[in-house]
C-alpha cells in the first residue's frame, strides 16, 4: 500500500482559528484510491517550517507521496510553491499544468494557483490549492495517474521507454 503524508499550510488553521476541511478531504479521496495516510498536519504559512517537514518525510522515507493544500495563491504569506521548490531535487511540471488546464472549466481563477510538484529522493510532492472544492476537483483528476509515476520512482515498475 502506498503511503501519503498530508500537509495543510494555513496560519489561521495552525492557530486553531479555522477548521481544516481540506486535509480531511484529501484523506477521503486518497483512501478511496487505495493509499494509506501516515500523517496529517496543519502548519503555518512559513517557508522554512513547511520545507523542513517535507524534508523530514522524504529523507526518513515515511511516505511515497506528500500532498499539500493551501498557500499556492497570491496572498503575501502564501509560500507553499517556494517551500516545495526549495527542497525538491527534480521538478514535475506536468502535474500542476494538468491540474490548471483541467480546472479552467470550473473557474478561470484556476490560472491563479502557483502550485508546483517535484521529487525528493523516493517521494513525490504535489501542491494542491487551498479550498476543499479545489482540492476535490484537482485531486480526483490526477490521483489515478500518480500511481504509475510512484511505481517508477520506487523501482516497482520499469521505465516505460525500456519495456
Ligand atoms: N482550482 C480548482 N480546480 N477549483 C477552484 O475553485 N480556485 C482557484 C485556484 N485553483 C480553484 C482552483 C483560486 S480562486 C485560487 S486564488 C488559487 O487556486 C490558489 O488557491 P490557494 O491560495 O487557496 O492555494
Amino acid at each position: 500500500m502506498k503511503r501519503v503524508a498530508i500537509i495543510t499550510s494555513s496560519d489561521s488553521g495552525y492557530r486553531g482559528e479555522r477548521e481544516d476541511v481540506s486535509g480531511p478531504t484529501i484523506k477521503e479521496i486518497v483512501e478511496a484510491n487505495g493509499y494509506q495516510v501516515v500523517s496529517m498536519i496543519v502548519l503555518p504559512d512559513d517557508r522554512e517550517i513547511l520545507g523542513n517537514e517535507m524534508i523530514r518525510i522524504a529523507d526518513e522515507n515515511q511516505a511515497e507521496l506528500i500532498l499539500t493544500t493551501g498557500g499556492t495563491g497570491f496572498s503575501p504569506r502564501d509560500c507553499m510553491p517556494e517551500a516545495t521548490e526549495d527542497i525538491i531535487e527534480r521538478r514535475v511540471p506536468g502535474i500542476p499544468e494538468a491540474m490548471r488546464a483541467y480546472s479552467i472549466q470550473f473557474t478561470k481563477r484556476a490560472m491563479l494557483s502557483r502550485a508546483t510538484a517535484g521529487i525528493r529522493k523516493e517521494t513525490l510532492i504535489v501542491n494542491l490549492p487551498g479550498s476543499p472544492k479545489a482540492v476535490r476537483e484537482c485531486l480526483e483528476y490526477i490521483v489515478g495517474s500518480l500511481d504509475h509515476g510512484i511505481d517508477i520512482l520506487t523501482g516497482e515498475a520499469s521505465n516505460c521507454a525500456r519495456k
